[in-house]
């Protein structure tokens, strides 16, 4: 069933667990995603960026959701907009039966980005569409924006409320220190916890906070796609033990595309490796969609969601 947001993360907050929010590019993603929810029963938010649609054609993209949504009418099924950059991206995808989109002011100053972010809200919430909005700055590259190290800034729990009150946004995407892509960090991996915690006390009981940036770059996937003809030394991501930790935190939506691109390659390079006369596109993405569906319900097992339908 497609829903919004509502519902999925009250239920979240509640039981002290995350929603995944998984980025889809094509079928064999979008297949997987969804075969591995329904296999756990639990709701989901498949979501789009600006580079998915650029990338497939939006209409590509929503009629597979749609089709998810159709083989799986028990699942609760949100389509949300990753990072809207302008208010147009936002109101297309609201006018095209979209139940969320993000608008991503987070680049613009504090007051521009409450501007803009209550000018989404109010076209949004006229249309019973809801609002993800961010404060703060994550570091790493998202379609054309790329944030360079050491000039993100995290979160400040003050004008996290006046931003919630101003905006009237359903859910904020907040910076503790995770950020996108596959090389989150170069020592240890630290999370401001107690700003998320500060952030989550001040704003009202039950208001769904989000985390960015949450893949875990499951080391055996790096090795994967380095073994089988990769080079991506060095990456590293957010324990599963922080993301849990944040799940049961005021954290009620937790995005994952790295972990999803990782397994795709690595099941991708390896069919092509072990079958180099192989030229059927099915042999190759027939397992990448397995391991996708397999990475998704790891996830979710990680993320406390299981058995909510
Ligand atoms: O936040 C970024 C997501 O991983 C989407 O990435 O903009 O390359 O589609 P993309
Ligand atoms: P990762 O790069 O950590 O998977 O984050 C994805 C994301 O935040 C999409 O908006
Ligand atoms: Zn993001």
């Amino acid at each position: 069933m497609l829903v919004d947001t509502k519902e999925m993360f009250k239920k979240a907050y509640e039981g002290g667990y995350a929603i995944g929010a998984f980025n889809v590019n094509n079928m064999e993603i979008i297949q997987g995603i969804i075969g591995g929810c329904a296999e756990k029963k639990s709701p989901i938010i498949i979501q789009v960026s600006a580079g998915a649609r650029k990338y497939a054609n939006p209409i590509y993209l929503r009629k597979l959701i749609e089709a998810a949504v159709e083989e799986h009418p028990e699942v609760p099924i949100a389509m949300h907009l990753d990072h809207g950059a302008d208010a147009d991206i936002c109101r297309q995808c609201v006018d095209s039966g979209f139940t969320s989109v993000m608008i991503d002011g987070s680049h613009h100053d504090f007051e521009e980005n409450v501007r803009l972010t209550k000018e989404v809200v109010d076209y949004a919430h006229s249309k019973g569409v809801v609002v993800e909005a961010e404060l703060g700055k994550l570091e790493g590259v998202e379609d054309d924006v790329k944030v360079a190290k050491g000039e993100g800034s995290y979160t400040d729990p003050d004008q996290a409320v006046e931003f919630v009150e101003r905006t009237g946004c359903d859910s904020l995407a907040v910076a503790i220190g995770t950020s996108h892509g596959a090389f989150k960090f170069q020592g240890d991996p630290k999370l401001d916890f107690e700003r998320l915690e500060e952030i989550s006390k001040r704003l009202p009981k039950g208001y769904p906070l989000v985390l960015h940036g949450a893949s875990t770059v499951i080391p055996e996937f790096v090795e994967l796609c380095n073994k089988y003809g990769g080079d991506i030394p060095g990456a590293k991501g957010v324990p599963e033990d922080m993301i849990s930790k944040a799940s049961k935190m005021g954290v009620c939506k937790v995005n994952i595309d790295t972990d999803l691109r990782l397994a795709m390659t690595a099941m991708i390079r390896k069919a092509l490796q072990e079958n180099p006369s192989n030229f059927d596109p099915r042999k190759y993405l027939g397992p990448a969609r397995d391991a996708i569906k397999e990475m998704v319900m790891h996830k979710l097992d990680i993320l406390g969601n299981v058995n909510h339908l």
